[in-house]
């Protein structure tokens, strides 16, 4: 059985991310590229700067690249669109009937969309029980974190049984979450930039409260923990960095935490998803990981890495967590998505 999917932004830093990660999917095959005008009629090999380390697939590189309009794009749609026109087109999208599995802000916190980490919150799908009524549509939009978020909510979930009250999470961010061209290269390298344009430190302190809530009666009841962020951008290629310490109602032992994150599993490995990492999180035990450039990669880039747990002298404990921010935390994570609503019968 094969499933024909579009990609909206296609020629971006996710866009190219999808078309290396749909190669060698056994459900989905790319039928379809949308990006902007300045685009749309080209070769996807004309459109776009390729920047990924494997090559373009000559069938996907002779492609005719579409404007970002419903037409003729297939039922699914994976968005990696810019956030300035996300909004807009993907609604158009969901309207004219296509189902949306996007990587961008727009729609994230609104009460009726899913904001999705299959392995941490998978059951919050049913939000689209009531979406497509209440807005006219005849498709639907579903959406993954920003890049970060997701690094630090899958962190965090195995943490709630302990009473997660607060955290504070200081971030080291690639430059490949800026897109392409991105950060200019004078400004970036052998610097640190203590500011994200977007609002990201306001989505790391708003999603993951979404993430990691309850669903009850139909809604997500946020999760209580606060949280302050502090990002950077750093000179790194691929792989966000969180440095984050955490407090609890009842402070468990360091062994009951890794054990907490060693364990954990959810709907992808139950169901054995296509794109699913065999353990969603991983504890490194050597005193200097986990680091992007050896650990990012890992079980494909969809596996997040946590080490160096300590007590906190402030906060109860503290750690370090990593995830590739254009795997895990965009392309990769829209595309378990929409794996698992395949699984769960939503296409
Ligand atoms: N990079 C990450 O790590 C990451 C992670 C999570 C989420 N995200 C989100 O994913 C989205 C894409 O990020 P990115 O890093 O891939 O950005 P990017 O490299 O700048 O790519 C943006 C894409 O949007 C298209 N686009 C721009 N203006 C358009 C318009 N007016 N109409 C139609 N298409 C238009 C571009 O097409 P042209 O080439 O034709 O201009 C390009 O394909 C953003 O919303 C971002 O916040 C990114």
């Amino acid at each position: 059985m094969t499933i024909e999917v579009g990609i909206l932004g296609a020629t971006g830093m996710v866009g190219q991310q999808f078309i290396a990660l749909f190669e060698n999917h056994p459900w989905f095959r790319v039928a379809w590229l949308g990006a902007s005008e300045r685009s749309a009629g080209k070769s996807y090999r004309d459109a776009c700067a390729w920047r990924l380390p494997v090559p373009l697939r000559a069938d996907i590189a002779e492609m005719q690249v579409n404007a970002a309009e419903p037409s003729d794009a297939p039922r699914l749609v994976f968005s990696g669109l810019d956030s300035s026109v996300a909004g807009e087109i993907e609604g158009a999208f969901a309207k004219a009937g296509h189902v949306v599995v996007s990587n961008s802000r727009n729609y994230r916190m609104e009460a009726d969309v899913p904001l999705l980490i299959p392995e941490v919150n998978g059951d919050h799908l049913a939000l689209l029980k009531t979406q497509a009524s209440a807005r006219g549509w005849k498709g639907c939009i579903v959406t993954n974190p920003n890049c970060v978020v997701v690094v630090y909510a899958m962190a965090l979930a195995p943490l709630r049984q302990f009473g997660l009250k607060t955290s504070i999470i200081t971030t080291l961010q690639a430059i490949s979450g800026a897109g392409y061209p991105g950060v200019p290269s004078w400004d970036i390298l052998g610097n640190v930039v203590p500011f994200i344009g977007g609002g990201e430190e306001e989505k790391i302190e708003t999603e993951t409260n979404k993430i990691l809530g309850a669903l009850k009666h139909g809604t997500v009841e946020n999760h209580p923990v606060t949280i302050s962020a502090a990002v950077t951008r750093v000179p790194v290629h691929n792989g966000h960095t969180g440095s984050i310490s955490v407090t609890f109602t009842e402070r468990p032992d360091a062994e009951a935490i890794v054990a907490a994150w060693n364990s954990f599993r959810g709907k992808p490995q139950d169901l054995g998803l296509p794109s699913a990492p065999p353990q969603p999180i991983v504890y490194l035990t050597e005193p200097n990981r986990p680091q992007p450039a050896l650990d990012a990669s890992r079980d494909g880039g969809m596996t997040v890495t946590v080490g160096r747990l300590r007590r906190c002298p402030v906060l109860d404990y503290k750690f370090v967590a990593l995830g590739h921010n254009t795997i895990r935390g965009a392309a990769g994570a829209a595309i378990l998505n929409a794996e698992l609503m395949h699984r769960e019968g939503l296409l």
